[in-house]
């Protein structure tokens, strides 16, 4: 099946790592130009780049902390002038943090807040103008936002409110560009890695149904189909890539 990726330009926050980093290699196989945005990991960026332009698609980077939108907003007036507008635009950044419900501080509270749900709405708002007619936005949820979690309930509550801004921001940007969700689960990246150190050694086999954890690339896939021009009717929906860790 042709995706209809082909000369389209995607961005893609937290691109320097794990599922980002996947995805964008992935969107240039499928003939996709890729902006690399990322917060501090320059190394990792230069890699997910060098690997985009390995696949013959260009590769722009572009650092920002999507927690504040000043430092949005420089980044999108530093955009190079060849970017005339974007076709896909995947929200993939993300923090996650371990604490007890108990322990945690409101300055933590507000960090993980301010990351994982305020950074797509603000990263969102900035780049809309340059959202193309039929682009098509994909935000990076997870399972927790339908399990919750006890040890990171900052982040699983930030995780459900970016279920629910995928709702408003569809119907804001109907019908000229579609936006969905996708909620992946535990899955081996840097961030990945943290979760399954914490769990018991057999997590994977009593709670998933596949019995073990997702590569990055087995996200990025259903990432890259959720925004590509062939995925045309879906909007406003949130597609589980779990394992079958929950079912709804
Ligand atoms: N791995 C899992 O098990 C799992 C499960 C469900 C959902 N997810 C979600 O999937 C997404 C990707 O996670 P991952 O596992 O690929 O994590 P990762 O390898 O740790 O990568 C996280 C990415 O987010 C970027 N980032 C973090 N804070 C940022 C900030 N303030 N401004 C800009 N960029 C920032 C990082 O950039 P720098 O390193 O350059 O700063 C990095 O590129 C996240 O939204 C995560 O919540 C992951």
């Amino acid at each position: 099946m042709d995706l209809g990726l082909r000369d389209k330009i995607v961005f893609i926050t937290g691109a320097s790592s794990g599922i980002g980093a996947a995805a964008a290699e992935l969107f240039s196989v499928e003939g996709a130009d890729v902006v690399v945005s990322f917060g501090k990991n320059m190394k990792g960026a230069e890699d997910t780049a060098k690997k985009v332009r390995t696949n013959g698609r260009r590769a722009w980077l572009c650092p920002l902390d999507v927690s504040d939108p000043e430092s949005i907003a420089a980044a999108v007036r530093r955009l190079p002038p060849e970017i005339q507008g974007l076709d896909a635009l995947v929200l993939c950044a993300g923090l996650s943090l371990h604490t007890e419900f108990t322990d945690v501080t409101p300055q933590e509270w507000e960090h993980v807040m301010a990351v994982n749900l305020n950074g797509p709405f603000y990263v969102l708002q900035a780049l809309t103008p340059l959202l193309r007619e039929g682009a098509s936005v994909v935000m990076v949820s997870s399972v927790s936002a339908q399990t919750g979690v006890s040890h990171q309930a900052h982040y699983a509550a930030a995780k459900a409110g970016l279920v629910n801004l995928t709702k408003s921001a569809a119907r804001a940007l109907a019908p000229r560009v579609r936006v969905n969700c996708v909620t992946p689960g535990i899955t081996m990246t840097p961030m990945g890695q943290d979760t399954i150190d914490a769990l018991d050694s057999d997590y994977a086999k009593n709670k998933m149904l596949l019995q073990r954890y997702a590569s990055p690339e087995e996200i990025a896939r259903c990432i890259v189909f959720v925004a590509s021009p062939a995925n045309s009717f879906m909007t406003g929906a949130t597609v589980d890539v779990n394992g079958g860790r929950e079912l709804r």
